[in-house]
């Protein structure tokens, strides 16, 4: 995770981005603070990159890599405005011993995109990252890729149409897909959660699951009752402020799987 410490809406690369509308800076730090001690509450382990001035999405690290078995699949943003991040997540995993760190040749917006669920890779495409990048991912990972397109710019990337929850389960906004995704995804995913307009509008499906805990802005009370009736635990955030540049929960958490805890990654 990274501190909104210098977040704010002052360039706008996503229809939820108004520049000028205010933001409440110290609130932002404040909602940014909950999750991560909610996180720590639940016994997981956060660790945390430095923000950089004049990066106000650094905030929404999900973007920044793609993490499996503790090697990384670095990011290369889509806009101008992104693109000095990518050379402060490099120097954060360059920092740690990961098994591999790979320099990516076509655009991917990590985790923002690429969603992994157990032995798969579920992909976005068709805003931000590149439907090249798929295979470059399948070949670095050795995982299957399925693609996914995107078709309503307010769901421009993956994560905000879609998470994964773990034992198999998905929950999903099919709108947000080409008629032809939304197809494969009732194929893989017959059991889905299926998210409401009023889910997707508050972001609800931009949420982090680690099996059982499942946190997500606290509006999509459809998805919150559907998580419960599966046995989910789920946890209502209020991320108000980082809503405003169009990011939630998991835009807000990188996954570093198969990292060693306390820093010490083989
Ligand atoms: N303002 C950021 C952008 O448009 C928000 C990124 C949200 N991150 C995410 N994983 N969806 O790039």
């Amino acid at each position: 995770m990274c501190p909104p410490t210098h977040f704010g809406v002052t360039y706008s690369i996503n229809p939820w981005m108004h520049v000028g509308k205010p933001v409440d800076a110290d609130l932002a730090v404040h909602q940014w603070e909950t999750l991560r001690d909610l996180y720590l509450s639940f016994g997981h382990e956060v660790e945390l990159i430095d923000p950089v001035p004049g990066l106000p999405d650094m905030v929404f690290t999900a973007n920044g890599a793609t993490v499996a078995d503790g090697r990384v699949l670095m990011a290369k943003f889509r806009h101008e405005e992104r693109a000095a991040e990518a050379d402060a997540f490099r120097a954060w995993f360059a920092q740690r011993s990961f098994r591999e760190v790979r320099d990516p040749e076509r655009i991917n917006e990590g985790e923002g995109d690429l969603l992994v669920d157990g032995g798969i890779v579920l992909a976005g495409t068709g805003f931000r990252t590149d439907i090249e990048a798929h295979e470059e991912v399948r070949r670095f990972f050795g995982r299957p890729v399925i693609t996914l397109n995107l078709a309503d710019p307010r769901f421009y990337h993956l994560d905000t149409a879609l998470a994964v929850l773990g034992h198999g389960q998905i929950m999903y906004y099919p709108a947000a897909f080409s008629s032809a995704s939304r197809d494969v995804l009732a194929a893989l995913y017959p059991d889905a959660i299926i998210a409401t307009d009023a889910d997707a509008e508050v972001f609800g499906l931009n949420a982090v699951s680690d099996g059982r805990n499942v946190v997500l802005p606290q509006p999509a009370t459809h998805l919150i009752g559907e998580l419960r009736k599966r046995g989910f635990q789920p946890h209502g955030v209020d991320i108000s402020e980082l809503l405003k540049a169009g990011g939630a929960v998991k835009c807000c958490t990188l996954e570093l799987r198969g990292a060693k805890p306390s820093g010490v990654h083989e």
